[in-house]
């Protein structure tokens, strides 16, 4: 597992859209719109069933992305996503199972902590890039420049319950990377197939800073 590469990921761009696909069709088109508008970097979760197929069609089809998979839960489905392209998975917390996974699978993974406790075992556990989640209902930017202090050697991208206008105050905190959220990629937008509406918001997004 590399630390340095998974840094390297999140330092990218600031902020890593967290998306669920409805319908297989969408997957490329929504794909190549975020990378057009400077977002390469995108959590395909899998939330729906589509999911996995959406990561192989994306990484065969949008050479530009960077793929993670998202809302992983369950061991087997670490080698899954690899398999089908993903250079990084995500999760809501972090496990034993999960811990054995990523070491056995080789995939980066970026686990959700919520805690100062948390935190503590992902490090011990050998993470040092964490998703803060849900970062809102967390505390958000209080608890992230709370915990800087004591446990500054951990790296975060917060996600859950940030939006275009909220992201720039997490991203001016020291220990934080880049951060997550659906907001680029609205449900109505991708139906209707308004691509030319999620590059817009993807080049809004690409705009924001971090402080790091
Ligand atoms: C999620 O749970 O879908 C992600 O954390 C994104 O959350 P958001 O919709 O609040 O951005």
């Amino acid at each position: 597992m590399s630390s340095l590469r998974l840094l390297d990921i999140m330092q990218t761009s600031p902020v890593i859209p967290v998306i669920a696909i409805d319908d297989l069709a969408h997957a490329v088109p929504l794909a190549r719109a975020l990378v057009a508008g400077g977002i390469r970097v995108l959590e395909i979760t899998l939330r729906t069933v589509h999911g996995m197929p959406a990561i192989r069609a994306i990484a065969e089809q949008v050479p530009d992305a960077i793929i993670g998979v998202g809302t992983l839960t369950q061991a087997e489905e670490f080698t899954a996503a690899r398999d089908a392209g993903a250079v990084f998975g995500v999760s809501p917390g972090l496990t034993a199972a999960l811990v054995q996974a990523a070491q056995s699978s080789g995939l980066l993974l970026l686990p959700g902590v919520m805690t100062p406790s948390e935190v503590m075992s992902a490090r011990e556990a050998g993470f040092r890039q964490l998703k803060l989640f849900p970062a809102v209902p967390a505390g958000g930017v209080g608890m992230l420049n709370a915990i800087a202090g004591p446990l500054p050697d951990v790296t975060f991208c917060p996600t859950g319950g940030i939006s275009q206008e909220s992201a720039g105050q997490f991203l001016a905190c020291k220990n934080v990377a880049c951060v997550g959220g659906s907001w680029l990629t609205p449900r109505d937008a991708i139906m209707a197939g308004d691509w030319a509406r999620i590059t817009t918001l993807a080049k809004a997004a690409s705009a924001l800073r971090r402080a790091l």
